[in-house]
């Protein structure tokens, strides 16, 4: 496997200089009340792969850097790897900001190399370019403060909107996740009394049902999640040790967010195994109704799913399927996630039992959903991807998966569907993705491959003897 050899190491602090100098350091709220943060991020920025023709050496960066200076086009981040794409061979990452002559430099550099490939947040305005997706695991740093919402804003049949207290406090855990960055631990958080108690009537009803209407596999975790993570009535587990937990099961984390994510940036995500968070709690008025994701929700319906091996590896599927998808897909994929995820059903021992975590967090749903009241269809994700769903009503249709291996299956078929030009894979030594591109990268891959089925087939012959 090729390392990355980062000739600039110091860019990264360098960039943290340029956000800190010029832009305002909190969101700012945009017209429709959506909180966008401003200054250097991936939003407006275009990154550009590029390997050197044959006949030059890794110093031929210089020459390509002219041409960005001769078009006025300002560099945010560069990178000189080993090719991934051919023996011996180098490769260059460019970030470029917006501005200058950048169609011009791209037409330029693009005469003068062997391989070229353009990743766009605004993939719309250039039909050559491959959305922008994270690379590298600190990648979702970019992206973690492109909130939709930021969590202090709060609708006027919200609940808590007028309660004073309630948005302090939702601008407080706002301010927590906007401030994270990736490898830092998640902020430990003091719960008020009254947070507690909203939690403790969540947890005591939901605990109820669990046993006749989860899954095996949820049903399977939650002990040890109360073992291992606190999880009682009387108190809300912390974000940190639940991730600690995940990691060990399935190398799942978790990242707080501030608000809500776009449905392509919180897929993302799930392709390095990282699942996005709140961490606040509803409103004490309705302890038995939310209307969005709050911490209930994640660590009462997400998180013993994701400590699942088998439904892990199949949320990172659609994670991975989602990277440099065109829109279209983004939205069939972010269906998919709803009706398998958020709202899937399966059978054990011909019984339903649900796996969704907007199911195994709703205390009316999760009954109503198994009742045999609602329409019940298999999980087929060309058809799923298809149907349309309320997002604040019980759902009138759900899907039955067999079971996730099953599932993994069928939205691997599916994910093969999605036009893209290149093969993406995770690499969970450098926690970053592969853009599979050459056969070079597949010889060694399968190299690798042969490599563990050796090690399987000489363990197998062992316990045979
Ligand atoms: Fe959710």
């Amino acid at each position: 496997m090729n390392n990355p050899v980062d000739i600039r190491p110091r860019e990264r602090e360098n960039d943290e200089e340029i956000l800190s100098s010029s832009p305002p350091d909190k969101p700012k709220l945009m017209e429709g009340g959506n909180y966008i943060k401003e200054g250097r991020d991936s939003a407006r920025s275009t990154c550009l792969i590029f390997s050197p023709n044959e006949e030059d050496e890794v110093g031929a960066l210089g020459k390509y850097l002219q041409i960005f200076s001769e078009h006025k086009v300002n560099l945010l981040y560069i990178e000189s790897r080993s090719s991934l794409r051919k023996v011996n061979g180098y490769e260059f990452v460019v970030e470029c900001a917006p501005g200058g002559n950048l169609g011009a430099a791209i037409e330029a550099v693009k005469e003068q190399c062997s391989y070229f490939s353009i990743i766009s947040r605004n993939h719309k305005n250039n039909m050559d370019s491959v959305p922008w997706f994270p690379r590298r695991i600190r990648d979702l740093d970019k992206f973690a403060n492109q909130i939709l919402t930021y969590g202090a804003e709060l609708d006027s049949d919200h609940p808590g909107f007028t309660d004073p207290v309630y948005r302090a406090r939702r601008k407080y855990f706002a301010d927590l996740a906007y401030n994270y960055k990736h490898g830092e631990p998640i902020p430990q958080v003091e719960y008020t009394e009254e947070e507690i108690a909203t939690w403790g009537v969540v947890f005591n009803k939901l605990t109820e049902l669990y046993p006749k209407y989860a899954c095996r596999e949820h049903n399977h975790v939650f002990p040890l999640l109360i073992e291992n993570c606190g999880y009682r009535a009387d108190n809300i587990p912390q974000l940190e040790d639940i991730s600690r937990f995940l990691k060990d099961c399935t190398g799942f984390s978790l990242r707080p967010v501030a608000g809500l994510l776009s449905s392509r940036d919180f897929l993302a995500g799930l392709a390095f195994r990282v699942f996005h968070s709140t961490q606040y709690i509803r409103h004490s008025s309705k302890p038995l109704y939310t209307p969005e994701p709050d911490v209930c929700h994640e660590v009462l319906g997400h998180v013993p799913m994701l400590a699942d091996p088998a439904f892990a590896q199949f949320s990172q599927v659609i994670g991975l399927a989602s990277l440099g998808a065109p829109d279209e897909y983004i939205e069939k994929l972010a269906t998919c996630f709803w009706f398998t995820v958020e709202f899937g059903l399966c059978r054990q021992h011909g019984e339903l039992k649900a796996y969704g975590a907007g199911l195994l967090s709703s205390f009316g749903e999760l009954e109503y959903a198994l009742s045999g009241e609602p329409e019940l269809r298999a999980f087929e994700p060309a058809k799923t991807a298809l149907q349309k769903y309320p997002i604040t009503e019980y759902q009138p249709v759900y899907f039955v998966a067999e079971d996730f291996e099953d599932g993994k299956e069928k939205m691997l078929k599916f994910a093969q569907t999605i036009p893209k030009k290149f093969g993406v894979r995770y690499d969970p030594y450098t926690q970053s993705i592969n853009i599979i591109d050459s056969k070079y990268q597949i010889e060694e891959l399968i190299i690798n491959v042969n490599q563990e089925i050796e090690i399987l087939m000489d363990a197998f012959k062992k316990l045979k003897n």
